[in-house]
């Protein structure tokens, strides 16, 4: 057994896992925040994303409404992966083995990268997009990006409960 297995068969074990897996109700509790979670991250990031492409919010500046939603969408996301991790702890070797699994944390990393490159290199110009209705070429692409990539996320989390 390699170490990587050894250490996800020890998380499938440990007294956590075996607890939400034995339970009736705990499974679909996680779950129900779980969604609750991944649709605020999803919605409040699409609203910045449709900002971004230039079809929604056109006429507030685009830090300002950064500023006012993404505290929610961090809190959001940090909820989201709690709970993502308690429902992968409770079977972890089997989501391992899981296509629509594996695809949804790439795309889960693709989406995160995505992020970090339009802070670093994006962002820094925004003085000259701020108030723009519609944002020069590269801003749009981050923005369509984005909302490609989580709706691949979310593809994929569903998918995940049907194999
Ligand atoms: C914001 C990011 C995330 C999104 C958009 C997302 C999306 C989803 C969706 C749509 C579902 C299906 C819910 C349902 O059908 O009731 C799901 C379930 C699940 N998610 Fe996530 N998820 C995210 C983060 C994570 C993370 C970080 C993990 C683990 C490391 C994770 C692990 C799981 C597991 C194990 C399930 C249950 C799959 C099943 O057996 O049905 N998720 N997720």
């Amino acid at each position: 057994m390699s170490s990587s297995q050894a250490f996800f068969s020890w998380i499938q074990h440990s007294a956590l896992s075996s607890t939400i897996r034995g339970s009736t109700s705990l499974f679909p509790w996680l779950e129900s925040i779980h969604v609750l979670a991944i649709t605020t991250v999803v919605g409040t990031i699409a609203v910045v994303d449709l900002r971004l492409v230039g079809l929604a919010s056109r006429d507030r500046p685009a830090s300002e409404l950064m500023a006012d939603i993404l505290p929610l969408t961090r809190a959001a996301f940090a909820l989201a992966v709690l709970t993502g991790s308690l429902l992968f702890a409770s079977n972890a070797l089997d989501y391992l083995h899981k296509a629509p699994f594996v695809a949804k944390l790439i795309l889960l990393c693709v989406a995160l990268l995505n992020i970090a490159v339009f802070h670093r290199l994006t962002v820094r110009d925004i003085q000259r997009w701020d108030t723009a209705r519609s944002p020069p070429l590269s801003v749009k692409l981050a923005g369509a990006i984005s909302l490609a990539v989580w709706i691949g996320v979310v593809a994929c989390g569903r998918w995940t409960g049907f194999v």
